[in-house]
């Protein structure tokens, strides 16, 4: 199953991505363009739609270009932040098995990894339903490269897209499913990236989205509000489902766990 993504530059020129570039077992190398003529390179596997752009980023955001981060990012943080974060027990299967309920993954259907990181969410969707299409987006080559590593050695086949998720390069009614897993604290604009999410979901799609929330502990908030200066915002559960409910999503499902909320959205 090929890929069919929209020119970051020409609104209507669409641009086909072949299918081996998601096949991992091979390294894939070369030039993609649109029907305009616009280029963009892929290196490994991984599709660069930014090509040597700079994005202005938050000290948070940058901190995901290190390659350091990226290496330890999964296994030293990301398996063990949910029971930090929660004050709790819990392991990351119970948060993939939520994911897995929601999202309901189906054959031949199509699945956006939003803010990707390692393609944590991404490869578990794979897994899951080896039939279905996965895209998994960030803007940070060192956590693309990562992800790559893993998906390879999971012998787990997806797309892997280097593009600014406020302008997501794709046509509208493009998907059948989004995640995002805890990218929304740490967008300088989300409200952009929920607009974009919804232009790019089908109407009868599903969200899965994780995200952290203010504390009501006062010293812990106040940890949250300094975070602000690096980049990271935390809303109460009212204000980021007043912002859903703006960016046009209803909330189907809702659990919260400390600091961590899980909602299923689905288009109004
Ligand atoms: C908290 S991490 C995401 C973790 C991952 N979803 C998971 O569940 O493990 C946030 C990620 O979003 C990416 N990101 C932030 N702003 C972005 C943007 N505007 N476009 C694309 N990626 C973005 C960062 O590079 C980072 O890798």
């Amino acid at each position: 199953m090929s890929l069919e993504v929209r020119s970051p530059k020409y609104e209507r020129a669409s641009i086909t991505i072949p299918s081996e570039v998601a096949d991992m077992q091979k390294s894939f190398n070369g030039t993609i363009c649109s029907n305009k003529g616009d280029e963009y390179v892929i290196s490994n596997n991984i599709i660069n739609l930014l090509g040597d752009e700079q994005v202005e980023m938050t000290w948070a955001q940058s901190s995901n270009h290190w390659k350091v981060t990226a290496a330890v990012y999964e296994d030293i943080w990301r398996k063990r932040s949910l029971s930090i974060l929660t004050g709790e027990e819990f392991p990351i299967s119970k948060e993939q098995e939520l994911l897995i309920e929601w999202l309901d993954p189906r054959p031949q259907k199509v699945y956006l990894d939003i803010g990707c990181s390692t393609a944590l969410y991404g490869r578990l969707i794979k897994k899951e339903q080896p039939q279905c299409k996965v895209v998994s987006l960030d803007f940070s080559r060192q956590m693309l490269e990562e992800a790559r590593f893993k998906a390879e050695v999971e012998q787990t086949d997806l797309y892997l897209l280097r593009a600014d998720a406020r302008y997501m390069p794709f046509f509208g009614a493009t998907f059948d499913g989004l995640v995002m897993g805890g990218t929304l604290n740490e967008l300088t604009d989300p409200m952009k990236v929920l607009y974009e999410s919804r232009r790019i979901i089908k109407k009868d799609g599903v969200f899965f989205m994780m995200h952290l929330i203010k504390s009501p502990t006062w010293y812990i908030r106040l940890m949250q509000d300094s975070a602000g200066l690096g980049g990271l915002t935390f809303w109460t559960v009212e204000e980021s489902n007043q912002m859903f409910n703006r960016a046009g999503f209803s909330i189907v499902d809702q659990f919260t766990k400390g600091i961590v909320c899980f909602t299923k959205l689905v288009p109004a």
